[in-house]
This record gives C-alpha cells, structure tokens and sequence, in this order.
C-alpha cells in the first residue's frame, strides 16, 4: 500500500514543477483535511462546528461555522509550509497574499480554494468536501501578486483536487497524469492510495441536478431531464442528488454519470464559482475521461474576470455532456 507521499516521489515524473514544492503542498493540504475530518466526525457533540456564525459571506450565503474554521485551516497551513504566496478562497472577498520574503518563499504557487463545500449538509451528516486548485504565478517575483495571478483559465491549473468527507475521507487529485485517490486511515493519520486511475465507467447511470428549480430551467435543460428518464437504450438514469458538488461528483465519476447546475431565472449565471469549483472539477473530469462545459463552452478554456464568478456548469461522461449540449443549442 502506497501512502500518498510514497506515490507522489514515485511518480515525480507526473508533476513539470518542484517536486519538493509538490510534497509542501500536500504537506499543507493533508494537515487541513485532517484537522477538518477530525472536526466533523464530533459534529453534533460541539457547539463549534454545527450551526451559523452569523455572517452572510461574499456570495450573500449564510457562512457556516465550519465554513470558517475550514478556510482558517487551509490558510494557517498554507501560510507555514513556505510554499504558496497567494490564496483565494470561497470565503474571502480578496485575495489573500502570505507575505514572505523571496528568499524564505521560493516557490511561487497560487492556490484557489473552496474550504467547505455542501455546507448545508453540515448539520445533517450528509458528506461534504474541500475543492483545490493550483496555478503558478504570473507577475513576477519580484512584484506585488496582482489580481491576474488569480483569474487564470482552468487550462492552466498544474494540481487540483478534493477531499471528500463521507463514510471515510478520500482525497482525489491530479497533476495532469490521471486522477488518483486517497483514503484516510485515520487511526494513523496516514491517506494510502484505494483509487488507482480513476475513469469515468462505459455505462451512463445517473443524472444529478436539483429537480426542485425545473421550472426556473432553460428548456434545454427540461428537456434533457426528459430525456434521461425516457425508457430507450440504457435510460432511464437514476436521479441522485446530494447538494453538494464534492459528493456528487465523486459517485458520478465511480459510478457514471452527469452533474448539472443550469442558470435558473433567479441566478442569471448559474450558481456554481468558476474558480473554486467548476475548473478544478473540470480538470479531474477531463483527467478522467469526460467533459465539463457551461453549454456551449469548455469550462477550461473560460477567461475568468471575477475572482467569486459563477457559471452554468455541467460534467460528467463525454456522451452525456455533449448530448446535453445539444440539446441546449437546439432549443435557443
Ligand atoms: P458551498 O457549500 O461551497 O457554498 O457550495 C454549495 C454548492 C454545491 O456544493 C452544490 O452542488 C450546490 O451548491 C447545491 O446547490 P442547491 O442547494 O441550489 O441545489
Ligand atoms: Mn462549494
Ligand atoms: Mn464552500
């Protein structure tokens, strides 16, 4: 059994960059995860995790308590493994730069972090997840980090991933070489590698879109719901839904299928952050053989100009994306 550093150093040859710089970077992401694991597996005995902190965040959402000790955890770990100078996250409004001098800093890596998604199945024991993303800079060292640092296209991500904290907590991620995934022993705090290549299955299964908004979708959208529950060839899809991204994307990629998060009359742009959420899925969906789109266009190749923008998002198996998007083109 490789624990996740022995299969990093393994494989040194899947990352272009440092690998030193690779291993901080899980270094501070599996202390995060850890601390975030131990934290929701009490959730229900503590006041500190369940429950609101009675602040509305920057996307007019009503930040949870674990929301905000998630987001401090990556932060505090990010900022003492001398690895990365800036990091956005989901529960900023800006940008945050770690100051460091260039010398104890060398390495120039941008980290674009949605800390705690699914946060309403929090209080309710449904699993939940972290989504990361990994860019290198593009000012110089010798600038202050601009804003351009952080509205890179998806295209350019050199690490993504997420923990999922479900019946055990597996961590997914991948470099551009596969996307691979980790479980949690946590008697030993060690992830071992139990998800090896992972790939979208042949078979198309599941559909998974928040049915509760049908009439607020776009008719393409109705009728590609339609669609996958018509009795023909391998359909009907199950329909399964969580409400949390890390989730549903996980079981789709094991067991086959789409994640859909249209516009609606009342979210104009969709609901789902470009950066925090879409691209890093879309790089592990790609990695893995599908496809992400916002309909009519690859989520990866998006000029982001917003840090906390948002994007119809749709991914899952090639067939069921692009069909989807033909539908989409007819019915305009
Ligand atoms: P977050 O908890 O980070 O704000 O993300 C919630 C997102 C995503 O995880 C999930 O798929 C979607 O919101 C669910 O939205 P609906 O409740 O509107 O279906
Ligand atoms: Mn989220
Ligand atoms: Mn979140």
């Amino acid at each position: 059994m490789y624990t996740l550093g022995e299969f990093v150093l393994r494989n040194k040859d899947h990352f272009s960059y440092s690998i030193e710089a690779l291993l901080r970077l899980f270094s501070s992401i599996k202390l995060a995860s850890k601390a975030i694991h131990k934290e929701v597996n009490k959730a229900g005995l503590t006041e500190k995790i369940i429950g609101s902190t009675g602040i509305t965040n920057i996307h007019g959402e009503n930040q949870q308590k674990l929301d905000d000790f998630s987001h401090k955890a990556f932060i505090e770990s990010f900022k003492s493994r001398n690895v990365v100078c800036g990091i956005a996250s989901e529960e900023s409004k800006d940008f945050i730069v770690i100051k460091k001098g260039i010398k104890e800093n060398p390495y120039q890596y941008i980290v674009l972090i949605d800390p705690l998604d699914g946060s309403s199945n929090i209080d309710v024991n449904v699993s939940i997840g972290t989504i990361f993303s990994v860019y290198m800079r593009k000012s110089s060292i010798q600038m202050d980090l601009t804003i351009e640092d952080f509205l890179q296209k998806g295209n350019q991500q050199i690490l993504a991933g997420y923990i999922i904290y479900g019946s055990s907590t597996i961590l997914v991620y991948s470099t551009g070489n596969g996307v691979h995934g980790f479980t949690l022993d946590p008697s030993i705090g060690t992830f071992y590698l139990s998800h090896f290549n992972l790939h979208f299955p042949k078979e198309e299964k599941i559909y998974s879109i928040n049915e509760g908004n049908y009439a607020k979708f776009p008719e393409g959208i109705k009728k590609f719901i339609r669609y996958c529950q018509e009795k023909k060839e391998n359909r009907p899809y199950s329909a399964r839904y969580i409400g949390s991204l890390v989730g549903d994307f996980h079981r789709n990629l094991i067991q086959g299928g789409i994640y859909i998060y249209p516009k609606t009359d009342s979210s104009p742009e969709g609901k789902l952050r470009l950066l925090y959420e879409c691209n890093p899925m879309a790089f592990l969906a790609e990695q893995a053989g599908g496809k992400a789109s916002n309909g009519k266009k690859r989520i990866l190749d998006i000029e982001p100009s917003r840090l906390h923008q948002r994007t119809p998002f749709f991914c899952g198996p090639v067939k069921m994306v692009s069909q989807l998007e033909k539908f989409m083109e007819n019915c305009k």
